[in-house]
C-alpha cells in the first residue's frame, strides 16, 4: 500500500527531479570493488542510497561507502564485494516535497577459485588416493582431470573415479601413477576456465631384509662382528638399530656405516649376545627385522690348584673349574691314563664327577704312585683350555732293591738300598745294631744318591758276609730292611745239548749252568780236540741269552770232542762232560748233474779259508785252502795271486783246477812280507778272495840246519821227519826184499790186492810232489799242487757252514785266522790226498781220478 502511494507521488514530481545511476548495470566478481555514481538533475536537497533490503545506507559502513560528491551527485562504493552485497540498490533524491529515485541492479558472481587443491599430494602405495581439487565459482564450474596431457577416461580404467565432489580417486594407487595431474575448471556462463596442476607423489613403505638372521661370534678375542640389514622404499628409508628399545649410535662399542645398514659390534663379549633390531623408516611408515647374535666363549680353566695328600689319608679330591659357552666338558688325564665324567678306573680308585662347569677327580685311597701332574682339559665346540696341577703325595719311605747280594772275598760289592720317599728320606746303615761306618768296619763305604744309598762292602773275611740293615727315615715315618751279603761260588757246569758240525766249524748248543754261583756269568770257555791231542780252548763273552757258540779252525771229516765251562767273577766252574762229533766233509760239486733246480739259489762261492806254512827253506810257503760253500754250482778252478807287500805289482795269476787244495810258492824274497789271495770261481763268478799274509824268514848265512833252523821246526815236525826217514828206510829194505827175495810188505800188498806177482810194477808211492816246473828260469815260483777228486757231496739245500762272520758269538780266544802272520809252529795236518800231481800254473791239472778210486 505504501509502494502504490509512493509511485503516485513519483509521477507527480517527475518534472522537477531526475535521478540517473552510472553504470546502469553492475557485475562484480567476489572480492573486487566497484563504485556507482548517482546524478540528480534538479535541485535536490538529499541524495540517499538504499541497500537491496531497503535499508538506507549510512556513511559509517566499512564495506559499502556512500559519499555525497556535490549538490547533484553521490557515489556508492562497494569494496571487496561479497555475494551478500548483490541486489538492487536505489538512489533517492529529495527536495522538499519532491522526490525522485533511480535503481541499479548489482550482480555479484564468484570467479573460478581453487580453494583446496594442494600440490604435491602424497599417498602411500596401495592406498585409495583421493586427489583433492575443490573449486568454487558461481555458477558452479565443471571439472575435468588430465594426466600426461590427456583427459582421464574413467571408463577406461576402473581404478579412476571422479567423485561427487569432483575429487579424483585412484584406487590402489601405484608407484607408476605418480606424476602431474591437472584439475581444470570451466564456467560455461562466462566462458571462464582455470586449471591447477597437482603433483601426485606415491610413497612406498620400506621393505627390509637381514643379510644373516643369526650371527655367531667368539667372545674375548677382540672380535668385531657386523650385523647388516638392507632396506628399500620411497622415499629412501633411513635405517637405525636398536637393542632392547635403545637406539644404538656410533661410539666405542658400535659403529654404523653411512646409510646405517651395517652395524659393527666391536670387541664382542658375552653380554653382547641377544637380538638386535634394525628399523627402516620413511614417510610411508616403518618396518623392522631382528638379527640374533650368538656369542660363544672359549673354555677357560678358572680354578685348578696344587694339592698335597698323604698316603694315610682316606681320599683326596682334585677340582677343576672352567668357563665357556657352550658349557665345556672337562676331562682329566694322568700320564697316559684318561678319565672322563662318571668314569671309574678299573681298580675303582679313581672317580670323576662333573657338574656344570666343575669337575672333580677323587682318589679313593691315595698311593704314592698317584703323585704327579694331572692335566685338566676343558673343551667345547669352539676350543679348549688345558692346565696342569701337581698332586703331592707324602709317604713314609719304601725300601726296594735286591735283598741278597753275592760277592767274594776282596771283591767290592754294592748293596743298594733304593728308597722311595716324599719328602726325601735320610738313610743309615746298621750292622749288628751298630751304625756304619764304625771303627770296626773299615772295609765299607757309603755312597748316597737321592734315590739310592749304596753300601760298598769289600769283604775281608767270612765275618763280613751276613746281614746289613738299611733304615730310611723321613717326616712321615721310618722303614728298615735287612740285606744279605752272601759268599759267591763259581758257576756249575753248562750242559752241551747238541753239536752241529760243519767241515771247518761247529756250532755248539748248550744250556746255562743250573747255578751261577750268585753273580753273573761273564764268559764261557769251550775246549775241543782231536782224539788224543791237546785241547784247544777259547773263551766267549756271555751275552744275554747266549746258548750257542761256534768253534772254528776244525779239519773236515775228523773226530773231535768238545766240553764247556762257565766263568764268573769268582772263577771258572767245572767243565761239562765232553761230547763227541765228527766234522763234515768239504762241500763240493764236481758232477754237473748236481745243479740244484732253483737257479735262483746259485751264487758265487764263499771265499776259501787259507792256512799258510813256511817251508823249511824259509823262502817258500805252502798255502792250503779249505774249500767253503761252492754257492750251488761246482767250483771250476782257483785263482791265486800273491805279491810282496811293498810292491804294487802282483805276480802273474796262477789258475788251478777245481780239486786243488794247496799251492807252494817258493823262491820268494827273504825276510819279506807277502800277501796271498785265493779266489774260487764257479759258473756264477768269482768268490771274494781268501787272504793270508806272512813274512819269509831272514836269509840264512849258512846252509840252514834243519834241526836248529830259525824257522823253528816244532818237535812234532822233527818227529815227523824222523818217522819219514824211518819209513823210507823200511820201504827201501822192503823194496830190496821185494825185488831180491820176493817177500816183505810190498810183496804182500802186490799179491793180495793187485794180483801182481813180481817186480816190474812201478812204485807209485815214491812219486812225491817234489818235481817242480821252472818257468823261464825266472824267479817265478815252483808251484806244487795237489788235486783231489772226491765223491761230490754238495747239497743244494744243505746247511751252510758258519764262518767267522756268522753272528753267533765273537771269539775272544787266540785262534789263528787267515789274515794273521804265519808262525811256523802253527803247522797243521793236511788231509792225505789220494793223488798228487805236478802241474803248471795257468793250466788245468792232470788229475788221475781212476787211480784215486783204486
Ligand atoms: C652358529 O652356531 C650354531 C651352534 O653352533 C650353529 O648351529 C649355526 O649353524 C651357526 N650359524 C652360523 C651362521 O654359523
Ligand atoms: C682390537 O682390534 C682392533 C681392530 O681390529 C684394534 O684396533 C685394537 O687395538 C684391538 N685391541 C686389542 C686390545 O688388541
Ligand atoms: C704347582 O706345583 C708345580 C710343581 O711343583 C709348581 O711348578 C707350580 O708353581 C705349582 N703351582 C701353584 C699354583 O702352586
Ligand atoms: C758302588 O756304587 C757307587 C756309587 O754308584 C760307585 O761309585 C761304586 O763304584 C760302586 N761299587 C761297586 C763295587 O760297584
Ligand atoms: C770291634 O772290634 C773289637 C776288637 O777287634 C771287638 O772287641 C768288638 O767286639 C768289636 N765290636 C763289634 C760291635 O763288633
Ligand atoms: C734295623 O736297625 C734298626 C736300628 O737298629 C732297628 O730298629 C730295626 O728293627 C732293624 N730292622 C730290621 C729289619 O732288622
Amino acid at each position: 500500500m505504501l509502494s502504490a502511494h509512493l509511485l503516485c507521488l513519483c509521477f507527480s514530481l517527475l518534472a522537477s527531479l531526475q535521478v540517473e545511476i552510472t553504470p546502469m548495470q553492475g557485475e562484480i566478481s567476489v572480492g573486487e570493488s566497484k563504485f556507482f555514481l548517482c546524478e540528480v538533475v534538479g535541485d535536490a536537497k538529499d541524495i540517499d542510497w538504499y541497500a537491496p533490503n531497503g535499508e538506507k545506507l549510512l556513511p559509517n559502513r566499512q564495506d559499502i561507502i556512500v559519499n555525497r560528491n556535490d549538490e547533484s551527485s553521490s557515489t556508492l562504493t562497494i569494496y571487496n564485494a561479497d555475494v551478500d552485497n548483490a541486489g538492487v540498490y536505489k538512489c533517492v533524491a529529495k527536495n522538499a516535497d519532491k522526490e525522485s529515485q533511480g535503481t541499479v541492479n548489482v550482480k555479484i558472481f564468484q570467479k573460478i577459485t581453487f580453494k583446496n587443491a594442494p600440490s604435491p599430494q602424497e599417498f602411500n602405495e596401495g592406498d585409495d588416493a583421493d586427489i583433492i581439487c575443490d573449486v568454487v565459482s558461481s555458477p558452479p564450474a565443471s571439472i575435468i582431470w588430465k594426466h600426461k596431457g590427456s583427459k582421464i577416461q574413467v571408463t577406461k580404467d576402473v581404478r579412476f573415479k571422479i567423485m561427487g565432489n569432483n575429487h579424483l580417486q585412484i584406487r590402489g594407487i601405484k608407484k607408476t601413477d605418480e606424476g602431474a595431474y591437472t584439475c581444470e575448471a570451466r564456467v560455461m556462463a562466462r566462458g571462464e576456465i582455470d586449471l591447477k596442476i597437482i603433483k601426485v607423489i606415491v610413497n612406498v613403505l620400506p621393505s627390509i631384509r637381514t643379510r644373516q638372521s643369526e650371527v655367531n661370534a667368539t667372545a674375548d678375542i677382540n672380535q668385531s662382528v657386523m650385523l647388516a640389514c638392507d632396506a628399500d622404499g620411497f622415499p629412501e628409508p633411513t635405517v637405525t638399530w636398536a637393542r632392547n628399545i635403545i637406539v644404538l649410535e656410533s661410539d666405542d662399542k658400535y659403529s654404523l656405516n653411512d646409510d646405517g645398514s651395517e652395524l659393527i659390534i666391536k670387541d664382542v663379549k658375552k653380554v653382547d649376545e641377544g637380538d638386535y633390531t634394525c628399523i627402516a623408516r620413511n614417510k610411508a611408515g616403518e618396518k623392522e627385522e631382528e638379527v640374533s647374535l650368538n656369542v660363544f666363549v672359549q673354555p677357560r680353566i678358572t680354578y685348578l690348584d696344587n694339592q698335597t695328600a698323604s698316603e694315610l689319608e682316606e681320599q683326596i679330591t682334585l677340582t677343576c673349574e672352567a668357563s665357556g659357552d657352550p658349557t665345556p666338558t672337562i676331562t682329566w688325564s694322568f700320564g697316559r691314563r684318561f678319565f672322563t665324567d662318571g668314569e671309574q678306573s678299573l681298580d675303582g680308585n679313581v672317580m670323576v664327577r662333573s657338574h656344570a662347569r666343575v669337575s672333580s677327580l677323587t682318589l679313593k685311597y691315595v698311593q704314592f704312585t698317584d703323585a704327579g701332574q694331572y692335566l685338566c682339559t676343558a673343551r667345547n665346540s669352539i676350543g679348549q683350555d688345558q692346565q696342569t696341577m701337581y698332586l703331592e703325595v707324602r709317604y713314609a719311605p719304601k725300601i726296594q732293591g735286591p735283598v741278597t747280594v753275592y760277592t767274594w772275598e776282596r771283591n767290592a760289592a754294592n748293596i743298594s738300598c733304593e728308597v722311595l720317599a716324599h719328602p726325601g728320606a735320610s738313610v743309615v746303615w746298621f750292622r749288628d745294631g751298630q751304625q756304619l761306618p764304625s771303627a770296626n768296619t773299615t772295609n765299607v763305604k757309603i755312597y748316597n744318591t737321592p734315590a739310592i744309598s749304596y753300601l760298598e762292602v769289600t769283604p775281608d773275611s767270612q765275618n763280613d758276609f751276613g746281614s746289613y740293615n738299611c733304615t730310611a727315615t723321613n717326616l712321615i715315618g721310618t722303614e728298615s730292611k735287612e740285606f744279605l751279603l752272601i759268599q759267591a761260588d763259581v758257576p756249575s757246569a753248562p750242559a752241551i745239548e747238541r753239536v752241529e758240525p760243519f767241515s771247518s766249524t761247529a756250532v755248539v748248543e748248550f744250556e746255562e749252568p743250573d747255578a751261577s754261583g750268585g753273580v753273573a756269568i761273564l764268559k764261557y770257555r769251550a775246549e775241543w780236540r782231536m782224539k788224543g791231542q791237546d785241547w784247544t780252548s777259547r773263551e766267549y763273552d756271555a751275552e744275554d741269552g747266549l746258548s750257542m757258540i761256534t768253534i772254528v779252525g776244525l779239519k773236515p771229516e775228523t773226530f773231535y770232542e768238545v766240553k764247556m765251562s762257565a766263568i764268573n767273577g769268582k772263577g771258572e766252574g767245572e767243565s761239562s762232560t765232553p761230547l763227541n762229533f765228527k766234522t763234515a766233509p768239504v762241500l763240493s760239486s764236481v758232477t754237473p748233474t748236481f745243479i740244484p733246480s732253483t737257479s735262483a739259489a746259485l751264487r758265487e762261492p764263499s771265499p776259501p779259508k787259507l792256512e799258510g806254512k813256511l817251508q823249511t827253506m824259509g823262502n817258500a810257503l805252502k798255502v792250503n785252502w779249505i774249500k767253503q760253500d761252492d754257492g750251488g754250482s761246482p767250483i771250476k778252478h782257483y785263482l791265486i795271486r800273491y805279491r810282496a807287500k811293498h810292491v804294487s805289482d802282483w805276480k802273474p795269476e796262477i789258475r788251478l783246477p777245481h780239486g786243488s787244495e794247496y799251492v807252494v810258492l817258493s823262491s820268494l824274497d827273504w825276510n819279506t812280507e807277502y800277501e796271498v789271495y785265493v779266489v774260487a770261481e764257479n759258473q756264477q763268478g768269482k768268490s771274494q778272495p781268501g787272504t793270508i799274509s806272512f813274512r819269509t824268514a831272514a836269509e840264512p848265512t849258512a846252509i840252514p840246519d834243519t834241526m836248529t833252523s830259525g824257522s823253528g821246526l816244532g818237535t812234532g815236525a822233527i818227529v815227523g821227519i824222523l818217522i819219514v826217514v824211518f819209513v823210507l828206510l823200511l820201504v827201501g829194505v822192503d823194496v830190496t826184499c821185494y825185488f831180491l827175495n820176493k817177500c816183505g810188505f810190498l810183496m804182500c800188498i802186490a799179491v793180495n790186492f793187485c794180483g801182481k806177482s813180481g817186480p816190474g810194477a812201478k812204485n807209485k808211492d815214491i812219486e812225491e810232489g817234489k818235481a817242480a816246473f821252472i818257468k823261464d828260469e825266472s824267479k817265478e815260483p815252483i808251484v806244487e799242487v795237489r788235486t783231489e777228486d772226491r765223491t761230490p757231496n754238495h747239497e743244494g739245500g744243505g746247511p751252510t757252514e758258519p764262518n767267522e762272520t756268522t753272528p753267533l758269538t765273537e771269539p775272544d780266544g787266540k785262534i789263528m785266522t787267515e789274515d794273521k802272520s804265519i808262525a811256523p809252529e802253527m803247522e797243521t795236518e793236511v788231509k792225505k790226498a789220494p793223488t798228487e800231481v805236478k802241474t803248471v800254473p795257468n793250466e788245468a791239472a792232470q788229475t788221475n781220478g781212476n787211480e784215486s778210486k783204486a
